[in-house]
C-alpha cells in the first residue's frame, strides 16, 4: 500500500477536487484562486505525494532564492517539458546546469551584445513587409513568426523564416502535448505509440532538424550564440556533447520565442481594450524617435511591463524539495512538490487595482527589479537568462508595429478567453487589419 501522505495544512478534499477536475483543467488559475480564497496564502492538495501551493511573495521567495539549493525543477511540470528539451538549461538541474548556465550565461550575454538589436530590427523589418502586402494577420500566430525570426537571427545567426512555420507549428503541437502529459496522472511512457505521444515525436523529429540544419549550415557570425555552442563542444566534446548542443539549442528556441510572442500578444489585446493608453503609446512611437533605443519608449515598457503583470507567459513554476525543510511554520517532508504562480502573485494584495490595466505603474521603469509579488522572468539562480533580450525585444517590436500601422482588430478581442498552455494564450483568434500609418 502507498505510504500515507501527511495532512501538511489545510486544502481542498479529494471530493472537491473531482468536483472541480474541468475547472483544473481549463482554469488552473481560477482554480488556484478558489483554493487561496478558502484555505489561505498556503495549501495542500491531496495527490499521492505532498503537494502544497504558496501565494505568499515572502514564501516564493524563500523557495526560489533564500533556501534555492533545496528545491530542484523535478517537477511533472518540466519532467514532462523535459520530453522536447532533454537536458537544456531550462529543464536540468544540479551539476549538468551549473556547469552549462556558467558556460552560457557569457556566450549569451556576447550575443546579446553584439547581434540581438539588429535581428530585432531585421526581423521587424522582415515581417512589416509581408503585412503590408498581406494587409491582414492573427496576432498570436504573428507575433510567434516574428519572435521566431528574432531567436534565429540573433542567435543562430540565420533566417528561420524558410522553415519558421514548421518550427512555430511543431513547437506548439510538442507544447500542447506536453501540457496534456503533465495534466494526466497515468501518462503512459512516451515510446508507447498512442496519438498524442505519436504527435510529441514527430513534432521532436521537426526540431531535431532544424537544429541539425542550424547545426550543419556554414559557420554564423563569431558572435552568434550556436558559434559559441560550437566552440564549446570543442573544447568539452564530453560535457558539451552532441545532445547537449541538441537541446540547449532546442530549450533556447522554445524558451525564447513562445514566451515573448504571449506578452506581446496580450499587450496588444490590453492596449487594445485601453483606447487612451494605445493612443499613448502610438503617439510616442509616432514622436520621430528612435524606436529602437529603450530610453526613448517608457510608455512602450511601461505596457509590456503590466501585461507581464497581468498575463505572465510562465504563469506556473513548480519545485520539488530535496531534504525536510521549513517554510514559516510549516514542515516541509522532502519530495513535496512546490506549486507557485505568477499570475496569482501578480494579482495579489500588494498591488493597488491589481486586476486594473494602468500604463503608469511601471512608468518608472521598476519593471526592472525582481521581486517575489513580480516575477515574470522567475527569481533566484533559476531566473530566465533571456530577461534582458525580452525585455529589448517586446517594447522595441510594439513601438515599430504602432509606429508604422494602425491595428484595427476585425473580430472581437474583448473576450478572447485565456488558455493554459505552457505560456498563457487567448483562446480566441485575434484579427486585425493592419493599416499603414498616415
Ligand atoms: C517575455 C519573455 C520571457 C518570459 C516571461 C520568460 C520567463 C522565464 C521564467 C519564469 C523562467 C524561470 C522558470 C523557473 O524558475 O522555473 C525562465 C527561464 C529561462 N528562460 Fe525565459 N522568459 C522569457 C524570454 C526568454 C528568452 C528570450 C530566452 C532566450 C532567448 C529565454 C530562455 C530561458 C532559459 C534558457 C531559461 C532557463 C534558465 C536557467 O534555469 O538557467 N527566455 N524564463
Amino acid at each position: 500500500m502507498a505510504p500515507r501522505v501527511p495532512r501538511l495544512v489545510a486544502g481542498p478534499s479529494g471530493r472537491q477536487m473531482f468536483g472541480s477536475l474541468s475547472q483544473i483543467r481549463g482554469d488552473t488559475t481560477g482554480f488556484l484562486a478558489d483554493v487561496h480564497r478558502e484555505f489561505g496564502d498556503v495549501a495542500q492538495f491531496p495527490v499521492p505525494i505532498p503537494a502544497i501551493s504558496l501565494n505568499n511573495p515572502a514564501d516564493v521567495d524563500y523557495v526560489l532564492r533564500t533556501n534555492a539549493k533545496n528545491y530542484t525543477k523535478n517537477t511533472v511540470q518540466y519532467g514532462s517539458l523535459k520530453l522536447v528539451t532533454g537536458d537544456g538549461l531550462l529543464t536540468s538541474d544540479g551539476a549538468i546546469w551549473r556547469a552549462h548556465r556558467r558556460a552560457l550565461q557569457p556566450a549569451f550575454h556576447r550575443t546579446m551584445q553584439s547581434l540581438t538589436l539588429d535581428a530585432i530590427r531585421d526581423s521587424y523589418d522582415h515581417f512589416a513587409e509581408v503585412w503590408r502586402s498581406e494587409g491582414a494577420i492573427e496576432i498570436s500566430e504573428a507575433m510567434q513568426h516574428l519572435t521566431l525570426e528574432v531567436v534565429g537571427r540573433s542567435l543562430f545567426g540565420t533566417s528561420l523564416s524558410g522553415n519558421a512555420d514548421a518550427i512555430a507549428q511543431a513547437t506548439l503541437k510538442a507544447l500542447k502535448v506536453v501540457v496534456a502529459r503533465a495534466r494526466t496522472p497515468f501518462a503512459l511512457p512516451s515510446v508507447v505509440p498512442t496519438p498524442n505521444n505519436l504527435r510529441l515525436r514527430s513534432a521532436i523529429n521537426t526540431l531535431d532538424d532544424a537544429v541539425a540544419e542550424l547545426l550543419g549550415a556554414p559557420s554564423a557570425h563569431p558572435d552568434a550564440f550556436i558559434t559559441l555552442l560550437r566552440e564549446a563542444h570543442e573544447a568539452d566534446p564530453v560535457r558539451f556533447n552532441l545532445n547537449a548542443v541538441r537541446d540547449e539549442i532546442v530549450t533556447f528556441i522554445v524558451a525564447g520565442h513562445e514566451t515573448v510572442a504571449s506578452a506581446l500578444t496580450w499587450t496588444l489585446q490590453l492596449l487594445n481594450e485601453h483606447s487612451p493608453a494605445y493612443g499613448l503609446v502610438q503617439e510616442e512611437a509616432r514622436s520621430g524617435v528612435d524606436v529602437t533605443e529603450l530610453e526613448a519608449i517608457p510608455l512602450a515598457r511601461a505596457a509590456f511591463a503590466e501585461a507581464l503583470r497581468l498575463y505572465p507567459p510562465a504563469w506556473l513554476i513548480t519545485r520539488e524539495s530535496i531534504h525536510t525543510d521549513e517554510i514559516g511554520d510549516l514542515a516541509i517532508p522532502e519530495g513535496t512538490l512546490i506549486i507557485m504562480s505568477p499570475y496569482l502573485l501578480h494579482r495579489g494584495d500588494n498591488w493597488d487595482n491589481a486586476e486594473g490595466f494602468d500604463l503608469n505603474r511601471f512608468a518608472d521603469d521598476n519593471s526592472q527589479v525582481a521581486r517575489a509579488d513580480y516575477l515574470p522572468f522567475g527569481l533566484g539562480s533559476r531566473m530566465c537568462i533571456g530577461r534582458d533580450m525580452a525585455l529589448v525585444e517586446g517594447p522595441v517590436l510594439l513601438a515599430s508595429l504602432l509606429r508604422d500601422f494602425d491595428v484595427v482588430p476585425t473580430n472581437n478581442w474583448s473576450d478572447v478567453g485565456m488558455t493554459h498552455s505552457v505560456t498563457l494564450h487567448p483562446t480566441r483568434r485575434m484579427e486585425a487589419k493592419l493599416l499603414p500609418a498616415r
